[in-house]
């Protein structure tokens, strides 16, 4: 899987990536982030690449020529136009199902805005989805581009060391995942609980789903609603759904 980010802060995803599961799997040649520096393909003579709003008030806006030269090269070098995503607070929501969706891509290519915003003429000739990664505003795209490399990288096959971790844990079927427990056995006076210990993994699976369905209600009691239950489970729990 190939990433293309286009952005004026090239370190700060650079650096953002190359640590531990995902710096491994670029390592690995499994994911290959290659950052674009869309200040490299301003043709301004002062490398500016922002400039004032028509129509005025505050803030710069993100030039439409650079980025749109910043894509053409990355077209050109792929040969063909994959699926570029634009990081906006306008977007869809990302979500883990989106995450998995996305790993299938061979190529995708990211946009991070800057400043108050982006001309949008340039949005309407490269952009095929507008992303969010919630209902609050950063100061760039860097970040939220981050997290969607990080998420869709753990649904491409190798990246995890157990691809089951990829499936089993948290969202899942709209469910959290249940908690984790690990050695000492008693840590400051508290117990693991004992069916952990028991060696029944029939047990200990049916604890943790019900634990898994216990804290998705209290927790995120919207997730619940959605949440892939039985008929059974649906009766045992769902009471006043
Ligand atoms: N850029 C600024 N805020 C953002 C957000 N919440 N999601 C995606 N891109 C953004």
């Amino acid at each position: 899987m190939r990433f293309h980010i286009l952005t004026l802060f090239p370190e700060m995803v650079e650096q953002g990536l190359q640590t531990s599961i995902i710096g491994r799997a670029i390592e690995k040649g499994l994911l290959f982030v290659e950052t674009v520096n869309i200040r490299d393909y301003t043709l301004d003579k002062h490398k500016k690449v922002d400039d004032y709003p028509y129509g005025g008030g505050a803030g710069m806006v993100m030039q439409a020529q650079p980025i749109y030269d910043a894509h053409l090269a990355v077209v050109e070098k792929v040969g063909y136009r994959p699926r570029c995503i634009y990081l906006t607070p306008q977007g869809e929501v990302f979500s883990q199902k989106t995450a998995k969706e996305m790993a299938n891509e061979e190529e995708l290519i990211l946009l991070c805005g800057h400043y108050e915003g982006v001309d949008e003429r340039v949005l309407e000739e490269i952009v095929t989805d507008y992303m969010s990664i919630g209902d609050y505003v950063l100061t760039g795209g860097e970040l939220p581009a981050m997290v969607l490399v990080d998420a869709i990288s753990r649904m491409v096959p190798g990246v995890l060391k157990n691809q089951e971790s990829g499936e089993t844990e948290s969202l899942e079927g709209n469910l959290l995942e249940y908690p984790q427990y690990s050695r000492p056995e008693v840590w400051n006076g508290k117990n693991v609980p004992s069916i952990l210990l028991s060696g029944n993994h029939q047990k200990v699976d049916e604890w943790r789903r019900e634990q898994s369905i216990l804290r998705t209600k209290e927790r995120r009691p919207d997730l619940f609603k959605k949440a892939k239950l039985t008929e059974a489970e649906w009766k045992k729990y769902g009471e006043n759904r």
